[in-house]
């Protein structure tokens, strides 16, 4: 890491090998501080490689979605503390009692943040129809992001798309960390609601992760780079 670093912008380790994920994050050296570890990676590898990642004096978002009883959300995210993650996901469709029970276990780690998942990118309006929810998916995720800010959360995963109405909903302090980001020209598919980290940081997002688009580059540190600068 070095001064310049922009710890803004978050590399998914979406892997399912320790030493490939270890190698991109040497190859990567100081051009990114922050990484996401979810459970593909956390499962293969185990807990001691986030400990490299902080022990390396890198950020670590543990993508852990949780959806539990509140007794099993907070234990999860004491443990996510305990390992020195800065960031750890919980669902708010399980409601505020998960959520609360999430914010109250981080308050022993003052560096945790916990941030709320509304709905998931991959769900349409009919899939909401489909387990009894009325409202359309745009309605859907401001209602369940009020109700993280309200159960204490330090911010919500938002789309490009969502971030927008989002930024107005929350002000100006709360995390927005937003996926399915891509770069110009890029060939990764799979975005339905896509656009550029640049585009998502203009519309108030605090964080952007991107993954494919930098682990799978040519040339992982210039696709950083690029997203840095802006262009
Ligand atoms: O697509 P990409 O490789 O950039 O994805 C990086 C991360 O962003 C993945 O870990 C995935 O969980 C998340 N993502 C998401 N919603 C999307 C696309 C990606 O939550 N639409």
């Amino acid at each position: 890491m070095n001064d310049t670093t922009d710890r803004r912008i978050i590399v998914a380790l979406d892997f399912d090998d320790r030493g490939a994920a270890e190698a991109l994050v040497a190859r990567i050296g100081g051009a990114c501080g922050f990484y996401k570890v979810g459970l593909e990676l956390l499962t293969a590898a185990g807990p001691d490689l986030v400990r490299g990642l902080v022990d390396q004096g890198h950020e670590v978002f543990l993508d852990l979605k949780l959806f539990e009883i509140p007794n099993s959300v907070a234990g999860a995210v004491r443990a996510a503390g305990a390992l020195g993650a800065s960031v750890v996901s919980v669902h708010s469709m399980g409601g505020t009692g998960i959520m609360a029970a999430a914010v109250d276990a981080a308050r022993e780690f003052p560096g945790l943040r916990v941030i709320a998942l509304t709905v998931v990118t991959s769900m349409t309006g009919s899939d909401l129809a489909d387990i009894g929810i009325g409202a359309g998916t745009d309605e859907q995720v401001l209602r369940l992001a009020r109700l993280a800010a309200e159960a204490g959360c330090d911010g919500v995963v938002g789309s490009p798309r969502e971030v927008g109405p989002l930024r107005k909903l929350l002000g100006p302090e709360r995390l927005i960390v937003t996926p399915g980001v891509t770069l110009p020209g890029g060939e990764v598919g799979g975005h339905a609601r896509s656009d550029t980290p640049w585009a998502a940081f203009a519309a108030g997002a605090s964080h952007v992760v991107v993954g494919r688009s930098v682990t799978r580059a040519a040339d992982p540190v210039a696709a950083l780079r690029r997203i840095a600068v802006g262009r």
